[in-house]
């Protein structure tokens, strides 16, 4: 267990975080509640807003009751609510200004954090806990972060001993995605394709093809995420890219 982190934080609610660090060896604390999240991990896109819900089973009101959203450790959490009001002081540097609870339906037990512009570092396992006086409970949640690329650009290019080459670029793609060309007829064209990533960890893709014949037109270059379901739900999973006019023809003229 990590050791409570005090930072700044003035010493009694050091105390009060040291205390509360030691209930939670023991489990789901002896309550007569139950907090539940969700329990597939939850998808969200590189700049869009998530929500992290939690409720209570049975359903009775958590008016009243400390909710806490942390990641490693819980003090400094990523949201922390307690009498009625946003405790800041016990915020993570990395999420401030960035969460805002949800506490609509909070007289049934069901509260949600939503984290503001998704980042790759939002990825990760995050907890839940709702507490009234010596009784806790808590729940585990998965957030999944994917990055959803800028549609591929595509042309060809002159190589160095007068050959053409189809080249495909694109960025701001989380995991790697997955890169296929295909020919006029559907059949696969094989590419060389490089990842780099940039200083947020968003990856760009360079792939090229070099086809026999110096045929490039009508080559189609597709990116996907795997993480993305296709065409379901608000998800575009991939884009396709078609060299349609090119300038093979004065390419090989100058041959
Ligand atoms: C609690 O859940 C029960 C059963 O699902 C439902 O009938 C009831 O309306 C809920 N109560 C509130 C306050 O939402
Ligand atoms: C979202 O986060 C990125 C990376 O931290 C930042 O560059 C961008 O300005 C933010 N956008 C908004 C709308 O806050
Ligand atoms: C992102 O979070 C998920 C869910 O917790 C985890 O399975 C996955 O390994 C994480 N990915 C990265 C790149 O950290
Ligand atoms: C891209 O091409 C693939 C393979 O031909 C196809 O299955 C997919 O539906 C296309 N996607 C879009 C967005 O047009």
């Amino acid at each position: 267990m990590s050791r409570p982190h005090c930072g700044d934080a003035s010493l009694p609610s050091c105390l009060v975080t040291f205390v509360f660090l030691q209930f939670l060896p023991a489990g789901n604390g002896k309550a007569d509640f139950r907090v539940l999240g969700p329990p597939d991990p939850l998808l969200a896109l590189v700049g869009q807003d998530k929500e992290l819900p939690c409720k209570l089973s049975p359903n009775i009101s958590a008016e009243g009751m400390e909710l806490r959203w942390y990641r490693d450790q819980p003090s400094p959490a990523v949201h922390v609510y307690r009498n009625g009001k946003d405790v800041w002081e016990e915020q993570m540097e990395a999420y401030r200004g960035r969460t805002t609870l949800t506490t609509d339906h909070v007289a049934r037990g069901e509260a949600a954090v939503r984290i503001h512009n998704v980042t790759l570092f939002d990825n990760g396992t995050y907890h839940c806990i709702f507490k009234e006086h010596t009784s806790y409970s808590q729940a585990t949640l998965w957030l999944r972060v994917a990055g959803l690329g800028s549609a591929p650009r595509i042309h060809v290019i002159e190589t160095q001993d007068n050959g053409i080459q189809g080249e495909c670029t694109s960025a701001g793609w989380f995991p790697e995605p997955k890169v296929e060309w295909q020919d006029l007829r559907g059949r696969k064209v094989p590419a060389v394709t490089h990842f780099s990533a940039s200083a947020t960890g968003l990856l760009a893709v360079t792939s090229t093809v070099a086809p026999q014949d110096g045929a490039v037109e009508g080559l189609t270059c597709s990116i996907s995420n795997p993480l993305l379901p296709g065409r379901k739900g608000q998800y575009i999973q991939s884009y396709n890219s078609t060299i349609r006019r090119t300038n093979t023809f004065s390419l090989k003229v100058r041959l």
